[in-house]
């Protein structure tokens, strides 16, 4: 199963929950995360849910307590994290029994099937599907590839949402979907809000119909629009504001720190990096402008900072992640700290 670096960047644990007593929380895998304490949901059917129990202290291993069937976790700060905690002993409780996630979700060739305890929007705009696969290599971390091989990512889209006729679900009619190592759904839940799923499927099977309630399903009036390249047009414009929220939402700052210390940190610090002469691991020295920036988070593995090692904890590649307004953002922010 896969998850992009920016959800999750050091799964530590997993958990089996298989006692009743826990509740919606019954027969879930739950998946921890360090660097950002929380807690993953991964739903059998669902190949990965994102569900948000956030925490501050920081996770290392979690366990359901046989005494009174609960989950709960134990951690301290071994490395950067975000947590505020030094160390904590917590419970997990799920205190409602929906927690806004579908009870069961799948990509079919005809489109996502969803199943929700209450309704499911039949809205398309409610629903936004972009996908894209990984390049494993000896390297750390992927960029995002398009099924051409090219970086970026493809939106699907939705073009109906049909509501099963004797069933729970609902089909998001996305005619052509192929097997991709990561799609993402973003979704509007009950309570209005924009909520995230991913899904890992390596072969997308046809639409069980009689099984799922769509005997009747008709896909030759379905306009066949085929998936799109993401247009850059709709990128927002480059700002030193939106380059300082890039780095925390991808947890840039999470491996540099801003204020010239490298304590708990893997990576070198971006106070005075711009404009400086950087030696490289193969005795090259460059100056740290916009050209080696780019470079930097694009292909890491090109240029590795001397007393740095490329691997585990180290930098991971952006590649067809970032547009080029991001980079241009990115590299403002990076200025600005002297
Ligand atoms: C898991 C830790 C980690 C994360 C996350 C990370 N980096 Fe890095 N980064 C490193 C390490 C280690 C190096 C030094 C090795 C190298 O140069 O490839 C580095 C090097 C760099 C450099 C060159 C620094 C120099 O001193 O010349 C830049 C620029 C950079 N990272 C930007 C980013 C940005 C932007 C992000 C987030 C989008 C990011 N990094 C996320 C670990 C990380």
């Amino acid at each position: 199963m896969w998850l992009p670096h920016r959800i999750a960047q050091s799964a530590i644990d997993q958990v089996w929950v298989r006692d009743v007593r826990a509740g919606p929380l019954h027969d879930s895998l739950l998946f921890v995360d360090y660097y950002r304490p929380r807690v993953i949901k991964v739903l059998p059917w669902i190949e990965g849910g994102e569900m948000t129990a956030a925490f501050r202290t920081p996770l290392l291993k979690g366990a359901v307590n046989p005494a009174d069937g609960q989950v709960y976790f134990v951690g301290m700060q071994i490395w950067g994290s975000t947590a505020e905690r030094l160390e904590g002993l917590c419970r997990l409780r799920a205190l409602t029994d929906d927690d806004g996630l579908p009870v069961r979700a799948r990509v079919f060739r005809e489109g996502v099937y969803l199943e929700f305890r209450d309704e499911a929007s039949l809205q398309p705009d409610d629903y936004r599907l972009r996908g894209w696969n990984y390049h494993r290599s000896a390297e750390y971390g992927s960029g995002q590839f398009r099924t051409d091989g090219e970086p970026g990512v493809e939106t699907w889209p939705v073009a109906r949402v049909v509501r099963a006729g004797n069933g729970h679900g609902v089909l998001l009619v996305v005619p052509d979907a192929r097997p991709l190592m990561q799609w993402e759904l973003s979704y509007v839940d009950g309570a209005r809000e924009w909520r995230e799923l991913y899904f890992s499927q390596s072969v997308t099977p046809s639409l069980p119909r009689e099984r799922l309630g769509f005997v009747d399903l008709d896909l030759s009036v379905t306009a066949l629009a085929s998936s799109e390249v993401e247009t850059p047009s709709t990128a927002p414009a480059a700002s030193l504001q939106r380059g300082r929220e890039l780095a925390t939402r991808f947890g840039c700052v999470g491996c540099h720190s801003l204020d010239g210390s490298t304590e708990g940190k893997s990576g070198p610090t971006w106070r005075g990096l711009f404009g400086s002469l950087r030696r490289l691991q193969d005795g090259r020295e460059v100056v740290a402008d916009e050209v080696y920036l780019h470079r930097a988070i694009l292909d890491p593995a090109e240029d590795v900072v001397e007393g740095y090692y490329p691997g585990e904890g180290g930098m991971p590649s952006y590649r067809g992640i970032f547009t080029y307004e991001d980079l241009e953002s990115l590299t403002l922010y990076l200025r600005s700290l002297e």
